[in-house]
């Protein structure tokens, strides 16, 4: 009855918005309806020419919605540090907007180097808002490409060596840009270890290195993150290009990890239309990187998902089964983002945007050597410090290829410390060297001036006069954005500082006793002057809030706690891919010898000493741990075991450590890496604080790929958990057996 009577109401209802001119609302607009009824009912409404038209770019950086049923096009943006500045329709120039300025954040080594769940929260929904504000839809990163050699050129957009820590630190970053309504990109799936010829070279890995290092972060990323785009990559992997690649897209990403969302290929990634229909990609961007300058008269028709698509079908030689698969992910990833009504406005360039900036690079910054706690520098008791090098005033949010900035402001370490010294403290400055003298990149202007007249051995003595008459030297240099050095497009041609500055720090530190050496970069560097230098910070790209950050980490305003996230080898050939030969590869190949040892894993089983080791970060106050156990002797496959460990701080003032869990197969049929890492939590201790931690771990901790049986595989047998603060400084062990 009641039924009747509701029936009736609707039907009235229905019949007055029809007299009125209104008809009830489509499904596909119509937010409390199921995305997939949504989806199916918008899907429905589509021509096979707006179908198409979705599966392509129409401009650098958008792709078409559906016009005729007001579904808006989508907007992507650059990523992964900043929102990167508006380039015209169909060149790379800038457009020239003026409210475009952002704030730039730490790149995303410094932000593994946290090793803080929290902080990658807090970058994802700090870099959300500014994508939201921007009216992105889809944020172009992060990155989570495994450091495999320290001379790729991406590096410092990419979160570390080590699979577990990138997975980890990966998850809340999604999590924090999609609660904007923006959808994260991961990327670049995958294999994407180089910048050398990364267009044509072919990757040989194993099947166990493939699933144990290099996929593991991007299957975090769709399982875990529920991430809902991913970029394909540049390379490719049993000779076809990843942006359409049967094994990772098909097989492994939708297959095996069952991704929903949508695969975007790298710009100009794409250069096959079959393979691109049948082999798991969904939009193609970026083909002929100058737009509408080539081809007839739209070059994005002729994109490989466009018009030779169009007529394939039209021919009927392809059907239309794999479009509707790639229109229904284009469609809900719209839904999920330009279409969400209910999505918060975001923010812009704000004070928050850069305190949450700061505060990841006050995190993030690694202090890597404190001999004789020559750090911090008491302001009260130094009246003259002296600060050389170029990198201590050279802007490095502009450069490095797609990840450069147009900002609101950016603080230079040398601006930073002197604000923070204040009047009391002298700060002079002397540029020591030249290196790269460049102020603008795709046309975005820094503004400073840094040519320089003067010589070299002019440079250096004056550096040198200067280092006698101060109390403390910061010699603040590493590495930059420019080609071969940090940057997209190029790799790097030695692990050796460029520009003559280990000349210069040898020489400094010849002439003062209080020298403390900042290293900016993404990467690791050679350091043949490590012992002769008392101090030593790991400063990393560190956005617009860079010379606050250093500053108060170098005066002792905060006590640092980052830890490396990859190995600093002494030289290139203790790292595996060049022990054992293969970077770059030759003639388009190169081949992965070192398979599952990459990073510490290489180190630990070949025993070499790294300069400073995976994990590595040292405290103005010191830690002292407890011994571990274990809650059980024995475990299970489908059980679990938790791991406690008290950790102590015996030093005078409060401070973080980040606290490791490495975990030892003691026998196995397969060979395994001495240890790997499990777990990892960051406690902050007051001074006198004790606290404990503790790991909960299953048996996926324990397991290995086989790759014959293509599955994981726990074995039963011993096992040892290691609780280290680095992964060669290891406080305790608990053995325990797998049944
Ligand atoms: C880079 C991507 C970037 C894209 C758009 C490509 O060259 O590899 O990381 O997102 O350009 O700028």
């Amino acid at each position: 009855m009641f039924r009747n009577i509701k029936a009736s109401a609707l039907l009235l209802v229905g019949i007055s918005l029809s007299l009125f001119g209104q008809t009830p609302r489509a499904v596909y607009l119509d937010d409390t309806r199921p995305m997939n009824e949504r989806v199916e009912d918008a899907l429905s409404r589509m021509t096979v020419q707006e179908k198409v038209a979705v599966c392509h770019a129409q401009s650098k950086f958008s792709s078409t919605g559906v016009p005729r049923l007001g579904i808006p096009e989508l907007w992507t943006m650059d990523g992964p540090h900043g929102i990167r500045p508006e380039v015209f329709w169909d060149e790379w120039s800038q457009a020239g907007w003026t409210n475009d300025s952002c704030i730039a954040f730490p790149a995303l080594t410094c932000l593994a180097a946290s090793w803080d769940k929290e902080m990658a929260l807090l970058y994802g929904k700090s870099i959300g808002e500014e994508a939201r504000y921007r009216n992105k839809n889809v944020l172009l990163g992060p990155g989570v490409n495994i450091y495999r050699s320290p001379l790729n050129g991406r590096n410092f957009e990419y979160m570390g060596e080590d699979p577990f820590l990138a997975s980890k630190m990966v998850v809340p970053y999604i999590k924090g840009v999609q609660q904007n309504g923006v959808a994260a990109c991961v990327k670049h799936f995958a294999l994407n270890n180089q910048e050398t010829d990364r267009f044509g070279v072919n990757v040989t890995v194993d099947d166990r290195a493939l699933y144990e290092i290099y996929l593991p972060a991007f299957k975090a990323a769709v399982q875990e993150g529920e991430v809902w785009t991913i970029m394909g990559s540049y390379n490719l992997y049993k000779n076809q290009h990843c942006c359409h690649n049967q094994y990772l897209l098909n097989d492994i990403l939708r297959g095996e990890w069952g991704f929903k969302g949508a695969v975007i290929s790298d710009w100009g990634g794409v250069s096959n239309t079959r393979e691109a229909i049948f082999n798991g990609l969904d939009i193609e961007f970026g083909t002929w990187t100058d737009g509408l300058k080539t081809g007839t008269s739209n070059a994005y028709d002729n994109y490989y998902l466009a018009k030779p698509y169009l007529q394939l079908i039209q021919k009927g030689e392809v059907g239309t089964k794999e479009l509707d698969d790639k229109v229904r992910r284009i469609l809900r990833l719209a839904f999920l983002t330009s279409m969400d009504r209910n999505k918060p406005f975001g923010s812009f360039g704000t004070e928050e945007h850069a305190l949450a900036g700061r505060k990841i690079a006050e995190e993030g910054i690694v202090l890597l050597k404190n001999k004789n706690n020559v750090l911090p520098i008491d302001l009260s008791k130094t009246k003259r410090i002296v600060v050389i090098g170029e990198n201590a005033l050279k802007k490095m949010t502009v450069g490095g290829g797609s990840s450069s900035l147009k900002v609101k402001y950016e603080l230079s370490p040398l601006d930073g410390i002197k604000k923070r010294a204040g009047a009391q403290t002298e700060i002079v400055y002397a540029r020591g060297y030249v290196g790269d003298a460049t102020g603008s990149y795709n046309g975005v202007v820094t503004g400073q001036d840094l040519s320089e007249k003067r010589s070299a051995d002019e440079l250096l003595a004056e550096a040198c006069t200067l280092a006698k008459t101060a109390d403390y030297v910061i010699f603040i240099g590493g590495l930059n954005k420019s080609e071969n050095q940090d940057s997209e497009g190029a790799d790097r041609l030695s692990l050796s500082l460029p520009y003559h500055q280990d000349k210069v720090i040898e020489e400094l530190a010849k002439l003062n006793k209080n020298l403390v050496v900042v290293n900016i970069s993404g990467n690791a560097v050679a350091m043949p002057w490590v012992n002769k230098v008392p101090a030593i910070v790991q400063g990393w790209f560190l956005g617009t809030e860079a010379g606050t950050a250093l500053a108060e980490v170098l005066v002792g305003d905060v006590n640092p706690s980052g830890k490396l996230p990859f190995s600093f080898p002494v030289k290139l050939e203790d790292n595996a891919a060049h022990a054992l030969g293969e970077f770059p590869g030759k003639d388009h190949q190169v081949t992965y010898n070192e398979g599952i040892f990459v990073g510490y894993r290489w180190h630990d089983k070949q025993n070499i000493k790294p300069l400073f080791s995976f994990g590595h970060g040292l405290s103005y106050t010191t830690f002292e741990y407890g011994k571990v156990s274990a809650d059980k002797k024995e475990t299970s496959a489908a059980d679990k075991v938790t791991f406690t460990v008290d950790v102590k701080n015996t030093g005078k003032r409060e401070g973080s450590e980040v606290v490791q869990l490495y975990i030892s197969d003691l026998k196995s049929s397969l060979p395994r890496p001495l240890k790997e890492l499990k777990g990892f939590e960051k406690v902050s201790l007051k001074a006198g604080e004790t606290k404990t931690v503790s790991f909960t771990i299953d048996s996926s901790a324990l397991s290995f790929f086989d790759a014959d049986k293509h599955a994981w595989v726990a074995e039963p047998g011993d096992f040892e958990a290691i609780v280290a603060a680095s992964s060669t400084d290891i406080k305790s062990k608990v053995g325990f057996k797998l049944k």
